[in-house]
């Protein structure tokens, strides 16, 4: 298995939004809409071009990441620019086999290469703890609305960038998606049921838990 990671080209765009969609059926709700946040993400002003990476395994295209750009806001009103990502996918057929975690690093290194400060991210912990996230809250930093969500998870590229402050998180608006155009454009795919499962009820718990 030879695997091999380069930047997203526009002949990838439809395959990667095919992959998207079998990564998060019925995943976190009935059905999924990171696909049409695929699409829509190439032409947000927020989208980081040099981020947008496709792994292969023996040429064929099996999984992708896309960056966008955040910030984050501190008690004096200063801002900061962050980076977030997601969606990450890889194909199910594919997963468990240590691709999605050398996507991942790659993604990391070039965005500390490329002088980004830190990443922060709604995910489970589970997936990304073993790559150097922390808990927002261990660096102060809040959602915008002054909680600290479980989901809220920070890797700091350049240390000591959130040191002596209090942080508020303001995510890419481009990950408020349309649910309506969602539905729309997944109709332009393929059909497939949506169903009922077990990580819809982790999803759900996870999203409403915060810490203290
Ligand atoms: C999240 C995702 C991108 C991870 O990709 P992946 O290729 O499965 O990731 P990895 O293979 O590196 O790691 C996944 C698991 O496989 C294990 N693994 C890695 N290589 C392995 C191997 N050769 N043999 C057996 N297990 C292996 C890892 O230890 C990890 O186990 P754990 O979850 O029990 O800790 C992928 O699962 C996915 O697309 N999921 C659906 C969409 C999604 O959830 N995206 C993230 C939203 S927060």
């Amino acid at each position: 298995m030879e695997t091999s990671i380069r930047n997203e080209t526009e002949s990838d765009y439809r395959r990667v939004e095919e992959i998207t969609r079998e990564a998060f059926w019925n995943l976190h709700v009935p059905g999924c809409d990171e696909h049409y946040l695929a699409h829509v993400m190439r032409t947000h002003r927020d989208f980081i071009k040099d981020l947008d990476y496709v792994v292969l395994v023996d040429g064929e295209l099996v999984g992708n990441i896309m960056f966008a750009r955040s910030s984050v806001v501190n008690e004096k009103n200063a801002a900061v620019e962050v980076l977030t990502f997601g969606p990450v996918s890889v194909l199910p057929e594919y997963q468990k086999k240590g691709i999605g975690s050398s996507l991942i690093r790659h993604a990391m290194r070039r965005a500390g290469e490329m002088g980004y400060t830190a990443v922060i991210i709604y995910g489970n912990p589970k997936n990304y703890c073993r790559h150097g996230f922390k808990s927002s809250k261990d660096y102060g930093i809040s959602a915008a609305d002054g909680k600290y969500p479980f989901s809220l998870l920070t890797l700091e590229l350049v240390k000591g960038t959130f040191a002596d402050h209090a942080w508020r998180f303001f995510e890419s608006d481009v990950y408020n998606i349309d649910e309506h155009e969602a539905e729309e454009f997944d109709r332009t795919f393929g059909h497939k049921e949506k169903g009922y499962r077990y990580t819809q009820v982790e999803f759900s718990i996870a999203r409403r838990a915060f810490i203290e």
